[in-house]
């Protein structure tokens, strides 16, 4: 895991029970705010790329807004079809002050 923390949003633009897609030239990143916990997926639905940071939150799950498909948010588990290959990658996230940072993967080696 890495310990590179980027800046990636300000916590006053992600109210509890709201959600949000950053992307950025290399990367996509779908922000929660679940009861004032904040999480990060990766935004890309592994179905068919649809915007999850743009879904519907429910509970703890995100609704994919293209076809449906929920998410955990918390874990990144496919609740439609829970095996890994369904599965979007979960990023740790730190806030700091009022900054959203959260931990680029190292690319593979
Ligand atoms: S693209 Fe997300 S459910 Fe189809």
């Amino acid at each position: 895991m890495s310990s590179d923390f980027i800046p990636i949003a300000n916590i006053n633009d992600l109210p509890p029970g709201t959600c949000t897609s950053i992307e950025t030239e290399d990367w996509g990143v779908a922000l929660f705010n679940v009861d004032g916990h904040i999480f990060a997926l990766n935004n890309t639905c592994p179905h068919a790329g649809g915007p999850l940071g743009e879904g519907i939150i429910e509970g703890e799950h995100v609704a994919c807004p293209w076809h449906d498909w929920k998410f955990h948010i918390p874990t990144g588990i496919c609740q439609k079809n829970p095996t890994p290959s369904w599965n979007v990658a979960c990023y740790e996230v730190r806030v700091v002050e009022e900054t959203i940072q959260i931990a680029r993967p190292s690319p593979p080696s």
